[in-house]
């Protein structure tokens, strides 16, 4: 019989709580232990591991969030913080741990790995910033929420001859801003990918307000060079620049609270066993992830030293769109 130890960690993601019923159910059919970590690494290092049941996942699947609770851990950061860590797990016996969460706990779980325990990660941030999935848990819901806001923003924005500026989140990643300014038919997108200046986001709203639009969406993403404070302050001094009265919106963690949708709920729960046949077959050190809509694995040596790119591609179309 094995035992193994499943955690989420680093901001929370719509989508996490499938994983974990997933990874408890699956394991269970094997008649293996699985232990919960509350709060991330920092329940590891603290010992805060309870098993679970199958009745300990149950309706959880529509739940955003995660039910085991996540932190960011600094102490995790450093080797005592790890030795720690192993020393909980070795204590119950358990031999196989699922890490599920975004870029820094993924370098996390390669750091335990090189460590010399046995980690298999998936995928999940709302970032979309993890090389080894093209996409993560959580992202088509936080997508599906920054649009929303945005359809709902259009129309105060159309009634009121206004334009808007809406700060969606993405840490130094301007995929969620991107992919929500196309869906949503922004004028302007403003990403980490990219050097904006302000000036000619000023000249895409004024052409936009001569060519006769009734409103004008500016999405920004919170890594941006030029962010939306800044940018908010320019076009407060250069009012005249614009043609339309400004508003901004910041969007914040509501992107990160939602519901699950389908998409996340079938991704997580593939992910999640995916990640238990991996520590079945022996298959350590990886990130399981979606890749040409098939479930992978990428050893997390390479996750973690690689910067997945944004699709230049779909930079240009944004542009192209914005007529
Ligand atoms: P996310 O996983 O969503 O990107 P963070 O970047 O906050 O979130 O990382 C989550 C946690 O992963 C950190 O609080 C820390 O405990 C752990 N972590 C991040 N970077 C490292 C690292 N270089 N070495 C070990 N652990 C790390
Ligand atoms: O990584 C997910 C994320 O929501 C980023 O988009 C954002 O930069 C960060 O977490 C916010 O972190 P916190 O919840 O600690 O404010």
């Amino acid at each position: 019989m094995k035992r193994i130890a499943v955690l989420t960690s680093g901001g929370d993601a719509p989508g996490m709580n499938a994983a974990i019923r997933a990874v408890v159910r699956t394991g269970i059919v094997k008649s293996w232990e699985i232990y919960g970590v509350e709060q991330g690494y920092s329940g590891l290092i603290a010992g805060t591991i309870r098993q679970m049941g199958a009745r300990d996942v149950s309706n959880i699947i529509q739940l955003g969030g995660t039910i085991l609770g996540s932190a960011r851990c600094p102490e995790f950061k450093t080797e005592e913080g790890r030795l720690r860590a192993i020393r909980e797990l070795r204590k119950r016996d358990i031999d196989g741990l699922v890490v599920i969460g975004g870029n820094g706990s993924q370098t996390g779980a390669h750091a335990l790995s090189e460590m010399g325990f046995p980690v298999v990660g998936v995928a999940s941030t709302i970032d979309n910033d993890l090389y080894g999935s093209e996409i993560t848990i959580g992202v088509d819901t936080a997508l599906n929420i920054a649009l929303e806001a945005i359809d709902r923003l259009k129309v105060t924005a159309s009634s009121h001859q206004r334009a808007f500026l809406i700060e969606v989140m993405g840490r130094d990643c301007g995929y969620l801003a991107l992919m929500s300014g196309i869906a949503g038919g922004a004028e302007a997108i403003v990403i980490p990918e990219v050097e904006t200046q302000p000036e000619e986001i000023a000249r895409e709203l004024r052409g936009a307000y001569e060519r006769g639009k009734a409103h004008a969406i500016v999405v920004v993403a919170e890594g941006a060079q030029h962010d939306a404070e800044e940018l908010e302050q320019y076009f407060k001094t250069h009012k005249e620049r614009l043609g339309f009265e400004l508003r901004v919106t910041r969007l914040g963690h509501i992107q990160r609270g939602g519901q699950p949708g389908a998409f996340d709920r079938l991704l997580a729960t593939r992910l999640g066993a995916a990640a238990v046949r991996c520590l079945e077959r022996g298959e350590y050190n990886v990130l399981v992830g979606l890749n040409k809509s098939e479930i992978t694995t990428t050893p997390l040596s390479e996750v973690v030293a690689t910067k997945k790119e944004i699709d230049l591609d779909l930079i240009e179309l944004a542009q192209e769109l914005a007529r």
